[in-house]
């Protein structure tokens, strides 16, 4: 038989044979893990749907950033929870609020150490959504104001990065003017620029007790079913002048990723949201899969599909994991 075929197993042969031909590696320095800072004391609470992840109040956060400081991770997020919560979601840019507390905190016993600030309302407001509201409706240009102004006081006490996820039309340009004249024009802004309406953060609104008490968000963020308004979105961030995009939900959503990363010169930020966190984790529980291995192939999934950074709540494990590797 003369058979005419390519012979791709040659480059298969040994572990050092596929590392010389491999195309994407994960890296610590690719991790940014969220944390949720509670107000109050002696708090270290699991999130039930999400085993791993805690409230933590601050007298607790020294523990937990030990540990992600000894993985080599260099990038936190940071989530608050605060005690009070009202209609404008004051506790939002409060100087002391619990995000700008432990901001501070951080700041000043790990300098070197990346924060990054979530901008929202919706863990600070009585009714959860992510703006003020009139009528049933979440107003666009009077959110922005107090959304500046929680930037600003997050850039006071000294976050790294601002991290928009309120899905207001021109939270990107509102916020820049707002940073750079408060003098921040150093601060870079991580816009949560496509962002879908997503059953995936399920968990993470169980955490900061964030579920809207009325309706939902589909008024603000995206319909899962569009790719298109994914790159508009994309477009009018880089315009208003973001510094990075994030892509949120991360699993279901890499031909996104990927549609960005195409057309926009941007680091580009993945969230690898709660819903997929809880999912693999509660196989795991089960026996039903390798977890180690799943989330490694998940996460080398998404910087192939054209990500540079991932916001994954497995940044612990896959550090620890990449670690035994070498
Ligand atoms: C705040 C915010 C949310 C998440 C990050 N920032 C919740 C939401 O929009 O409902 C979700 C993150 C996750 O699920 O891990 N707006």
């Amino acid at each position: 038989m003369d058979l005419q075929f390519n012979r791709h197993r040659r480059l298969r042969q040994t572990e050092n044979m596929r590392s010389l031909v491999r195309e994407t590696d994960l890296h610590v320095n690719d991790f940014i893990y969220p944390i949720f800072v509670a107000e109050g004391k002696d708090i270290k609470k699991e999130i039930k749907s999400m085993p791993g992840v805690f409230n933590l109040s601050l007298d607790h956060l020294a523990e937990e950033m030990d540990e992600v400081v000894s993985l080599g991770i260099k990038s936190v997020l940071l989530f608050g929870i605060p005690l009070e919560k009202d209609d404008c979601g004051t506790q939002a840019y409060h100087d002391h609020g619990i995000v700008q507390e432990a901001t501070r905190f951080i700041k000043e016993k790990y300098p070197e150490i990346i924060v990054v600030a979530d901008t929202c309302l919706c863990e600070y407001t009585d009714h959860g959504h992510c703006g003020l509201i009139e009528n049933g409706e979440v107003l666009n240009d009077a959110s922005l104001e107090l959304l500046v102004q929680t930037a600003v006081s997050q850039a006071k006490a000294g976050a790294d990065i601002i991290a928009p996820s309120n899905m207001m039309d021109g939270f990107t340009v509102a916020i820049r003017a707002g940073l750079d004249e408060a003098g921040f024009s150093h601060v870079p802004v991580m816009s949560y620029a496509v962002k879908y309406a997503s059953a995936f953060y399920g968990p993470f609104r169980d955490a900061a007790d964030s579920t809207p008490q009325f309706g939902d968000r589909k008024a603000y963020q995206m319909d899962p079913a569009n790719r298109l308004e994914a790159l508009r979105e994309a477009e009018s961030d880089l315009m208003e002048g973001a510094d990075f995009l994030i892509v949120k939900p991360g699993l279901p959503y890499l031909d996104i990723v990927r549609d960005v990363k195409n057309n926009i010169n941007l680091p580009l930020v993945i969230y690898n949201v709660s819903g997929e966190y809880s999912m693999v984790k509660a196989a795991a529980q089960n026996g039903w899969i390798d977890e180690e291995r799943i989330v490694l192939e998940m996460l080398t999934g998404m910087k192939r599909a054209g990500c540079d950074l991932i916001i994954t709540y497995h940044a612990k494990d896959a550090a620890r994991w990449l670690q035994e590797q070498k």
